[in-house]
């Protein structure tokens, strides 16, 4: 049957009917007063988002090129760095680093678990000459799931009082609170096939005026990348380059969409839907690979031991055309990942628990009682 797939990855995520319809127009001119109109408004959207003053900037980019902007524009070769690596999207910061030329100080945990900010603390308060420019961490780590405690880490940032924080919010925006004036967040890059709940193709930026202040002195290669050229076309509502225009379009409805359902509820949705999905999971005799404190809003990845965790997705995928992520690196064939992200409902979760009860049935597995998956997920949200 066509068109009846469920997109339960972590990105990208299903797009809405009002989504898709914005965007199936013809294209107006970006430097046309029209154009200047939807940017205005998208970018007050942004801001409402982001929780922030600032305005944020969008580019024609995967999250990725919002995480290498994030970076090139505030610092300088050869500049000490502390980048946290606890999964795939870690280890990418610390690889565009290391691109830049940049000093890189690597504070690891295990793949599966989260950074500890008092090894953040530690290197920070031990820096009596202030050295260390940024400190560099992913929220959700969408490789395991694991939201790390930004919170914290930045409290250590903000003792220190010099350096940066620069953070990867790609699968925290639109699902997790990042409250980024209160809590001085300096740099957080996002993308748009994500919590944005339309197609990939646009990065996003947030800005501090502290790291504005940095961008004067910074000396990294940039070109159309360089933040300065955003933020001055921004401010009169155009941009510097073409933009993904119908993507705009698409853009204004969905935050037009956040807007209406309210950001708290939002938040809240997400929680629902991590809270369910863990409960099922463990319901069903699987281990969430994220401890219960650390549990990203965007992503559960389950490590189930008696059945192949890629046999799962693949029947999850032939016989109810449920799209679910597998693992990455070393976690490739061990975990499978549901993205509960953007355009996902509680119908949806249940589904999705209902599928994976009827696949692991078919795939042999018998170690739970039927129904207590869809059960547990059931109880929290009668809640
Ligand atoms: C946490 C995180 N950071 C960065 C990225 C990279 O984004 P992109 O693939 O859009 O470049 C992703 C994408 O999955 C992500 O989940």
């Amino acid at each position: 049957m066509q068109d009846k797939q469920l997109l339960t990855l972590p990105g990208p995520t299903p797009v809405p009917a009002r989504v898709l319809q914005a965007m199936g127009k013809h294209p107006i001119g970006h430097r046309s007063g029209d154009y200047s109109k939807i940017q205005e408004e998208v970018t007050e959207h942004l801001n409402w988002l982001h929780q922030t003053e600032h305005n944020v900037q969008a580019l024609t980019v995967s999250g990725t090129g919002a995480m290498e902007a994030g970076i090139i524009n505030f610092l300088q070769k050869g500049d000490r760095v502390l980048v946290g690596c606890n999964g795939k999207f870690g280890d990418r910061w610390a690889e565009v680093a290391e691109a830049y030329d940049l000093n890189v100080e690597k504070i690891e945990a295990e793949w599966g678990k989260p950074l500890d900010p008092s090894e953040f603390q530690a290197k920070l308060e031990a820096d009596s000459e202030k050295q260390i420019k940024a400190v560099i961490v992913t929220h959700s780590e969408t490789s395991t799931g694991v939201l790390n405690d930004l919170e914290s880490i930045n409290k250590a940032v903000k003792n220190h009082g010099e350096a940066l924080i620069i953070v990867d919010a790609v699968t925290s925006i639109g699902a997790t609170s990042v409250p980024i004036d209160e809590w001085g967040l300096d740099v957080v890059a996002s993308g748009s096939q994500k919590g944005y709940m339309i197609p990939p193709g646009l990065g996003f930026v947030a800005v501090s005026p502290k790291a504005w202040e940095a961008y004067k002195t910074a000396n990294l290669p940039r070109y159309y990348l360089d933040l300065g050229k955003y933020r001055k076309s921004t401010e009169k509502n155009s941009t510097p380059f073409t933009p993904p225009i119908n993507l705009v379009f698409g853009l204004l409805e969905a935050l037009r969409m956040m807007r209406e359902e309210g950001r708290d509820n939002i938040f809240t949705r997400h929680q629902r839907l991590t809270q369910a999905t863990r409960a099922a999971a463990k319901a069903l005799g699987l281990t969430t690979f994220a401890p219960d404190g650390n549990a990203s809003n965007a992503v559960t990845a389950v490590m189930p031991s008696t059945v192949e965790a890629e046999q799962i997705r693949s029947t999850m995928n032939k016989k109810f055309n449920i799209a679910l992520a597998g693992g990455q690196n070393h976690l490739k064939g061990k975990i499978f990942r549901i993205g509960h992200l953007g355009f996902i409902s509680e119908r949806d979760t249940l589904t999705v628990i209902a599928a994976l009860e009827a696949t692991l049935k078919e795939l042999g597995y018998s170690n739970f009682t039927p129904g207590s998956g869809v059960n547990a997920a059931a109880e929290v949200f009668a809640n």
